[in-house]
């Protein structure tokens, strides 16, 4: 990577470090995941997120390493419905396989070695007794034994250790106030305690890089309605034990009981949690209750945004030069378009113009990444009614390059003399703007 590159892939990242900050995320991660290669890379980028201020809980399967252990052992094992039927025996092998784990992952949070990347990280992690358990009992006449299911989670006490600057690490062991220790499902510890800490995000991380249409390709957004019928499409079709059935039920539960987001991610590509969430393209599944974009008016706190899309455009002669201060100024007559997670995506002006019912339509722009889908089209219907709400009869735009794409939306060229004789007085002829207008 080049010093510019490098600057450049920096500061782009920096709204993501700003709207992650504080904000809590749980990630689960898989008991594959735990035996890929890639294993301690997600460990120092998970440190990482920690480091930038997100609140970590990471809870981690064992499915794997309980199997293998079972083996040895020579003990059969048997599922119902994705629950593991766990005898007394089969239960001590889940305390080794489970603890021998959470050993692993503990020690890869610990590294801190000179030239690695956790050199200085000092990730504090800490565990506990914060599920309450109770046996899932006996269901048509099969006796689930020490498989159980969660009853609650203490909330306040993972609360007060991630407030702390603690990282939470939690396994898929709860315990019953009788004492006993309960063999549960990591999906369910981790959906349960995403909703009970009412986080931010539920990062499932694991072998599938995300969910795959037909076609096989990484389908980037699902709404909560198209993850309702993707898990009817998977049950008519008798798939309802597949691991993309228990990922996209663990995501609806979530999305469905008001955590934000969940996302999907492989755990073999590395680097995939920190593309997934630190750049704009992901590189898995994000599924949310609505992922349509939001229109509203401009906030001071939009200033830098707006600057970051427009600044590029006034540099090309695209747009009339703003500063900072005149934007601050003028943020009111702003409205933006503005992406599910965040980021800034579009915006454009109405000056109302002194002494007539005409207003003039100004710094129309897209964010280059999300051109051609309809946003500046959909800010400018928006932009229109705000107008004739405020009783504005009609619009003016000048624009030198982009004459076009207003005709396409209705615009007709005008001349100077048929501005307000306001707007007239600061027509800029060295510019040789192209006027349009439209009746509202
Ligand atoms: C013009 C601009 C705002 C359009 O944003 P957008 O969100 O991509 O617009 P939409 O998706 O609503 O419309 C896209 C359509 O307009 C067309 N279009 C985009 N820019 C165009 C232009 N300069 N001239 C003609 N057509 C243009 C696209 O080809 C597309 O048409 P298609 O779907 O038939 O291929 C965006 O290209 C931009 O930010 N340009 C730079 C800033 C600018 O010129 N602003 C106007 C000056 S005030």
């Amino acid at each position: 990577m080049t010093a510019n590159n490098y600057v450049q892939f920096f500061r782009e990242t920096s709204p993501y470090i700003h709207a992650h900050r504080g904000k809590t995320f749980v990630i689960a991660i898989s008991g594959e995941a735990v035996l890929e290669q890639n294993f301690d890379s997600i460990v120092h980028d998970i440190a990482l997120m920690q480091s930038l201020g997100v609140h970590i809980v990471l809870v981690h399967g064992a499915r794997p390493q309980i199997d293998q252990r079972l083996q040895l052992a020579e003990l059969p094992t048997s599922f119902r419905e994705q629950v593991r039927i766990t005898d007394a025996a089969a239960m001590q092998c889940v305390k080794e396989a489970v603890g021998s784990t959470r050993f692993q992952i503990e020690s890869a949070l610990s590294m801190g070695l000179p030239n690695s990347p956790m050199h200085g990280a000092r990730v504090r992690v800490i565990g506990g007794n914060f599920i309450t358990a109770k046996p899932v009992g006996v269901r048509d006449g099969v006796d689930f034994q020490r498989a159980g299911e969660i009853r609650r989670i203490d909330r306040s006490a993972i609360q007060s250790q991630l407030e702390g600057g603690a990282l939470v690490l939690m396994s898929s062991i709860g315990f019953s106030p009788t004492g006993e220790a309960f063999n549960l499902n990591y999906h369910d510890v981790a959906t349960q305690t995403a909703i009970t800490l009412n986080a931010e995000k539920l990062i499932l991380v694991t072998e599938a890089s995300g969910i795959l249409d037909a076609d096989n390709n990484l389908i980037r957004n699902l709404s909560l309605p198209d993850v309702g019928d993707l898990k009817a499409t998977l049950k008519n079709a008798g798939s309802e034990e597949s691991a993309t059935y228990c990922l996209l039920s663990a995501a609806y539960q979530a999305c469905r009981n008001n955590v934000d987001r969940v996302h999907l991610v492989g755990c073999s590509e590395d680097g995939s949690l920190l593309r997934e969430l630190f750049t704009r393209e992901g590189c898995g599944t994000l599924i949310m209750q609505d992922h349509s974009e939001v229109i509203r008016a401009a906030s001071i706190d939009d200033v830098g945004g707006i600057l970051d899309l427009i600044t590029p455009l006034e540099q090309q002669g695209i747009l009339v030069k703003r500063s900072r201060e005149l934007l601050e100024t003028e943020i009111s007559r702003f409205m933006v378009v503005v992406h599910p997670e965040g980021m800034l995506l579009g915006c454009a002006a109405l000056y109302p113009i002194v002494d007539s019912d005409a207003g003039e339509l100004a710094c129309v722009a897209t964010h280059a990444e999300f051109h051609n889908q309809g946003i500046a089209s959909r800010l400018l219907k928006c932009i229109e009614k705000d107008a004739t709400e405020n009783g504005l009869k009609t619009l003016f735009v000048l624009t030198t390059q982009t004459a076009h794409w207003f005709r396409e939306q209705g615009f007709v060229e005008a001349t100077v003399d048929t501005l307000p004789a306001e707007k007239q007085s600061l027509y800029n002829y060295q510019r040789q703007s192209r006027i349009f207008s439209k009746q509202l």
